[in-house]
């Protein structure tokens, strides 16, 4: 890299205490993982709801044999994938938004138009107006489950980053447990209200979400990136909970000034379509390159589909059903939603201790493990209900290790691993390719394990299986560690480690050192001069 300083020089950035304020503006703005979770989730027990079936095939419950009371294989593929498929456009469409007008404005005009896709769903008795619905409530979806990492990543403080957006995961897991407490709730009852209640509750969580977000402050690096250094610093002062003159916020808003700088240096510039092409611009092989960061990003996401976890979510109920001695199915599918959000909280703890890396590779092994003695069980005495039970435990303990470690894991490292210049788009399409895959499982699953298609009953577990084991290979090669590091340090780490050495990288440097940007602050430069109008931008609280 051209002009770059490598030799060692000052790096005691000082930090600001993290504050109780600090925890709960990231907590709050985790809320958004309750929609995320509650709108994926409530398809899986609304399709399988009697009234449901009876309304949207037109069927008779009188006349119709049971075996032929079930909504075709095409029709439950497109339900509960079309969410996904707007979601993945809202995703994509939400970096461009994230940096024009802001990650706060992005994230509550999902919600608005999230709102939307809900009304058309409560309103549906047909396939048109259903698919159209969750398709906009996915583009909704999709601003949102993009931005609110970005902002939680650019607002929380280093030392607990991972665990912050950890909690955005927690947030999911709660959604989608409330989802199907609902449905079970609701399952039995003769109107439309067994899947209008599931459907109608969404709303609350986008306007509980929207309406908190207003009393938030826009993320301090988006100002950065508009040239607007008071406002950011304003920004930082308040998240921080320090004097905006203070050398917390100095030295902190000196190093995203110089990051942003050098990557601006380093990143050719030009219209809109050059700055999409940043994102896939380098060397793939180089560690620090944008395609690098870019690739990783989404192929991260990808692996996370690929572990699976979206048949338990999406399809478990009809999976349980098939296994013919469960007499509960909707009960063993809420079981496994409760699991997944006791078993999050692990990570709280365990990203910040045991790192990213660590944690990615032991869930993968632990996911391998217990997908296989499912996939074995199920083979070999599937019909037993003491096999059955067997395999439902170790369903249960492989939703342990996914919640404890890829699922919040693979939203940390994408909230991490992008530079200023091309963070909002890289995050959002890694979360769009999260959203592709969940689609793209969505779609084929249920052409694998209906009786009438594929029929591959748990064996298909064997596949989860070894696609966890590729999850395992992926992260040995590829993930690097970004425990406690500054977003900042994290540019600078990849750029001189590979994945295998950077747990052991010490930040030996700072931007605003290599950039002079210290000195020029000392000669009232850029620094300065945002100080010196902090002072009023922060009397009127941003
Ligand atoms: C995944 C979702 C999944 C959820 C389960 C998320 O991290 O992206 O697809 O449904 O975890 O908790």
């Amino acid at each position: 890299m051209a002009g770059r300083v490598t030799g060692p020089t000052d790096v005691s950035l000082v930090e600001a205490p993290v504050t109780f304020k600090a925890y709960l503006m990231c907590a709050f703005a985790a809320f958004g993982g309750i929609f995320f979770g509650y709108d994926s989730g409530y398809i899986n027990g609304v399709m399988a709801m009697d009234y449901f079936i009876e309304t949207f095939e037109g069927l008779d419950p009188v006349t119709t044999p049971p075996e032929d009371f079930v909504i075709p294989s095409w029709k439950k593929s497109l339900i509960t994938s079309i969410l996904s498929a707007g979601t993945f456009f809202g995703a994509l469409i939400a970096g461009d938004l994230a940096d024009w007008f802001g990650r706060r404005t992005t994230i509550i005009t999902g919600c608005g138009v999230f709102i939307v896709g809900v009304v058309l769903q409560t309103a549906s008795t047909g396939l048109g107006l259903i698919v159209a619905g969750r398709l906009i409530a996915g583009f909704g979806v999709g601003f949102v489950s993009a931005i609110i990492i970005l902002y939680m990543s650019e607002i929380a403080p280093r030392k607990v980053r991972g665990a912050i957006v950890s909690g955005y995961q927690f947030c999911i897991t709660v959604g989608l447990m409330l989802a199907s407490c609902v449905d079970y709730g609701t399952e039995n009852r003769t109107d439309s209200g067994s899947y209008r209640i599931p459907i109608a509750l969404q709303m609350l969580w986008a306007l509980i979400l929207a309406v908190g977000l207003f009393l938030l402050p826009e993320s301090p690096r988006y100002f950065v990136k508009k040239g607007r250094l008071e406002k950011a610093a304003a920004v930082l002062s308040r998240v921080r909970g320090q004097p905006v003159d203070s050398e917390y916020i100095r030295q902190e808003l000196a190093e995203i000034v110089a990051n942003n700088e050098y990557e601006l240096q380093v990143t050719p510039q030009g219209g809109y379509f050059n700055s999409w092409f940043n994102c896939f611009r380098g060397n793939l092989f180089s560690p620090n390159s944008n395609v690098r960061r870019t690739v990783l990003g989404t192929s991260l996401q990808m692996m996370q589909q690929w572990t699976g976890v979206n048949f338990v979510f999406y399809f478990g109920t009809t999976f349980f059903k098939t296994l013919g001695t469960i007499d509960d199915p909707f009960l063993i599918s809420m079981i496994t939603t409760i699991v997944n959000v006791f078993s999050t909280p692990v990570s709280f703890w365990a990203i910040e201790r045991v790192g990213r890396r660590p944690l990615l590779l032991w869930g993968a092994l632990g996911m391998v493990i217990c997908q296989f003695i499912v996939a074995i069980v199920g083979v070999t005495d599937g019909q037993n209900p003491k096999a059955v039970s067997a395999m439902i435990s170790f369903i249960c303990i492989y939703i342990f290790f996914f919640a404890s470690t890829w699922g919040p894991g693979a939203w940390v490292v994408i909230g991490e691993i992008f530079p200023l210049p091309i963070r909002s788009r890289g995050v959002a399409l890694s979360t769009a390719s999260n959203w592709l895959w969940n689609c793209i499982i969505a779609v084929i699953t249920p052409y694998m394990v209906d009786k009438e298609r594929g029929n591959l009953g748990a064996k298909v577990f064997f596949i989860w299986g070894s696609l966890c084991a590729c999850c395992f290979v992926y992260t040995y090669f590829l993930i690097p560690e970004t425990k406690g590091l500054t977003l900042e340090q994290v540019d600078k780490m990849m750029e001189e480690t590979t994945p295998r050495t950077s747990s052991k990288w010490k930040p030996h440097t700072t931007f605003a050192a290599e950039m002079g940007l210290t000195e020029k602050a000392a000669e009232g430069g850029m620094v300065e001069k945002a100080e010196e109008s902090v002072v009023e931008v922060a009397k009127q609280d941003v």
